[in-house]
This record gives C-alpha cells, structure tokens and sequence, in this order.
C-alpha cells in the first residue's frame, strides 16, 4: 500500500511488551501491536476501531514516540519519526499533538485556563500574547470569561475543549485522539466531535481518531480501520466498510450495534478474545471465525485490495 503522498506512513509496526527474568532470559512476549501498516493523507481522518485491548492506545503512543516501538517505522510529511532523538525531536514534536480520553488527567487542576494554554508556549519557548490565547479560546468554544477558572472548575466538556486547545496551541498538523469523547456525557460528545469537524476543515488538520464507538468513528473519519488482536483485519472508506464490511471479525463487531447492524442479524463470536500472550497461528481471528478452514492456520493473510481501497485480511471474506 505505499502511497508517496501518504502525511502519515506507518510501516509494520510492532510493540511487544517483554518481561525477563533475572538473567535476561525472555519469560513473556505480549503482543499489543505486530505489525500494524496503514498511511493518512493530509487532511484526512482515519478512524481506528477496535474492542479494549485490541492495541489502539499502544499504536498511538509509538505515533506519538511516547513509547518506543518494538520494530517498524512510522513517517510523518516524509520524515522519519522513529530514528529522531533529543533536540531533532522536540523540534519536530509540535507538528504532531495527542488528545487523550481523560482531559481531567491531563490538566493540572491548580492551573487557570489562561496557564493551562500559555503552558504549551513557554515549553517551546515562545511567547503567547494575551490576543494569542484569547484566538485559541474562541477556536474552542470557551469564552473570556473562562480565562481566570480554575481547570478543575471546568464541566467535563470545556475541559476536553481546553485540552484540544491546547494540543492546537503550536499549530500541529496531525492530532492524534484517543478516545476523545468517550468519558463525557453524550451530547456532550456531540458537541465535542462537531468541533472536531470544525477544527480539521478550518485548519486542514489531519487526524488518527481512536474509538471503540463505532458511531463516533463513522460520523467524523473518511477511512477506518479495524484493530483485531494487534493486527489490521480491515480498512477502507467510512462508507464502504459500514454498509458492506468484508472480514468475519468486522460484521461481527458491527453486526452488534443496533444503528450501524441495520436490518440484519446480530453475528455473535463464541469465546474470548485470545489473549495477546498466546496469539494464534497463522489467521488471529481464526479461533472464534465462524467460517475458519483448516487452511486459515498456516499463514497470516495479508491486507488485500478488494477494490476502491478496500482492504481486507482474509482469504476467505
Ligand atoms: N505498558 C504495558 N505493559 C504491558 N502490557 C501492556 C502495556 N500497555 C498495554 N499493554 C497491553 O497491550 C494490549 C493492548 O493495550 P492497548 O493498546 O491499551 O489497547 P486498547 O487501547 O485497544 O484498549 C493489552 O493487552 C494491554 O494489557
Ligand atoms: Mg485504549
């Protein structure tokens, strides 16, 4: 799939998270994400969908180089993140900013908003003018009136808005969100996720928009992928894959949301999601697919193109 305009390029990346003993000896591999590939065009919003634990946060965080990937490459405007260090990446670290599910965690509840959003100048040592920050402010949604608040006086919503402020203070091309409406009240969300549409149009933003709420996914992503396991089993355009998902894993998952199953029936996966400790040979998925073949143990299926950019991992789908 290497796009030469891709904005965001990830390459085969993979986190094992490794335990040893006394002697280095490896007792443990867990595989959070093993080689997950996928590419954002600039302006795009790639939606990543996935149950808990399927390594949505642990991709975003090897985006972000919060935490060091395991292998695997991950490119930004033609750049390579992954081999920057020190100095060279906090030069590039304002183009790329995170918001996380909890903006309560992510503020110190001390601070005023006017220190929470002049925080982001002075650690890039720049100077914010009181116009600067009030333009920020309005960006979001906040009003003047807010600037003397403390951050824990805020309602949950003008937290998440403070924090999305914040994340825009150094002008960054590419926001990551981590489940960025799933702790706030649902018209809350509403609100949050049609600022968020706001923002990319106005500022060309691209976005890597992480839910397990597949609504909120459809409403605000062009493309979406789908996370099984540590693996991409699926990704294509928001419309193609919502009104005719390809892979096993995906119909199930959709087929259980009511809005999004349509007039057809709900598909439900006998046992647990393996865990990551023991991944399954050859297809992931295969040890609770309803269609699964004797085949499906011997190789891992690759993303596929089934036509307009519609990918999937199965041999079979
Ligand atoms: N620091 C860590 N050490 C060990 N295991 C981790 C760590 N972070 C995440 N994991 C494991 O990696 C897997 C993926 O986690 P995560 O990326 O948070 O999933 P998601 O965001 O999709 O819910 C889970 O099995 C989780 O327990
Ligand atoms: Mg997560």
């Amino acid at each position: 799939m290497p796009d030469a305009d891709a904005f965001l390029s990830v390459e085969n990346l993979k986190k094992h998270f490794v335990k040893r003993d006394l002697f280095g000896r490896e007792v443990q591999r867990l595989r959070a994400v093993d080689g997950v590939s996928f590419e954002v065009g600039r302006g795009e919003a790639l939606g990543i969908v996935g149950e808990s634990g399927c390594g949505k946060t642990t991709t975003a965080m090897m985006i972000m180089r919060l935490i060091e990937p395991t292998s695997g490459r991950v490119r930004l405007d033609g750049r390579d993140l992954t081999g920057l260090t020190g100095e060279q990446l906090r030069a590039v670290r304002p183009r790329f900013q995170m918001v996380f599910q909890d903006p309560g965690a992510a503020l110190d509840p001390r601070m005023t908003v006017y220190d929470a959003l002049e925080e982001p100048f002075r650690i890039q040592r720049k100077r914010a003018t009181p116009d600067v920050i009030e333009g920020l402010m309005h960006r979001v949604g906040l009003d003047g009136e807010h600037l003397e608040r403390f951050a824990h006086e805020l309602s949950g919503g003008q937290k998440q808005r403070l924090v999305i402020a914040r994340a825009l203070a150094m002008e960054p091309a590419l926001l990551v969100l981590d489940e960025p409406t799933s702790s706030l009240d649902v018209n809350v969300q509403a609100q949050i996720l049609n600022l968020l549409g706001n923002l990319r149009r106005q500022m060309g933003l691209t976005y890597v928009l992480i839910s397990h709420n597949l609504g909120v996914v459809r409403h605000v992503a062009d493309r979406v992928a789908v996370m099984y396991l540590g693996r991409i089993v699926e990704v294509g355009p928001v419309g193609a894959v919502f009104a005719s998902p390809l892979h096993p894993y995906t119909r199930a998952l959709f087929s259980a949301i009511p809005s999004v199953r349509g007039g057809g029936e709900r598909i439900v996966l006998e046992g647990d999601v393996p865990n990551p400790l023991r991944v399954p040979s050859g297809c992931r998925f295969r040890t609770r697919c309803p269609h699964s073949s004797p085949e499906c143990s011997i190789g891992e299926p690759e993303l596929t193109d089934r036509g307009n950019g519609h990918f999937v991992a199965c041999s079979f789908a």
